[in-house]
């Protein structure tokens, strides 16, 4: 209701996904999967969107996030959390972030990121993420 939440709310970071080198914009007061799917874009896997399947498993290797949401510990242990993994989900941006998918389904990554937008290839190393413990 302040004038000063009202501000906060609307403060915008851009998201940018290792994988792929693109990015898009996304508020404070969504998750960084709701920002994704709010401009039509895909990258980042969508599932049941409440934290429960996993699927949005991601890496936070630049800048910091905030928890909208409990995680379940099925999909992120304690430790992962405190690596930086988390649930695109169940997360706000904080600042400017990179992340990089980690999650099972991160290699079917089809990207269509924006109309004629370029697609590069990322980084051919997509070593030590494999967690393997999906369960
Ligand atoms: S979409 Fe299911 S946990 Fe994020």
């Amino acid at each position: 209701m302040s004038s000063a939440a009202a501000s906060v709310t609307a403060c915008r970071h851009l998201v940018r996904l290792r994988q792929t080198g693109e990015s898009y914009d996304c508020t404070e007061s969504e998750t960084l999967l709701q920002g994704m799917v709010r401009l039509g874009r895909k990258g980042i896997p969508v599932g049941c969107v409440n934290g429960g399947c996993g699927v949005c498993k991601i890496s936070v290797c630049v800048g910091s996030v905030r928890k909208v949401g409990a995680m379940s510990r099925a999909h992120v242990s304690a430790e992962e959390e405190a690596r930086g993994v988390c649930l695109a989900c169940r997360v706000s941006p904080l600042q400017c972030v990179e992340v990089e998918v980690v999650g099972k389904l991160k290699k079917a990554l089809g990207f269509q990121w924006g109309a004629g937008a370029s697609f590069r290839s990322g980084p051919a190393d997509e070593t030590n993420q494999s967690q393997g413990d999906m369960k």
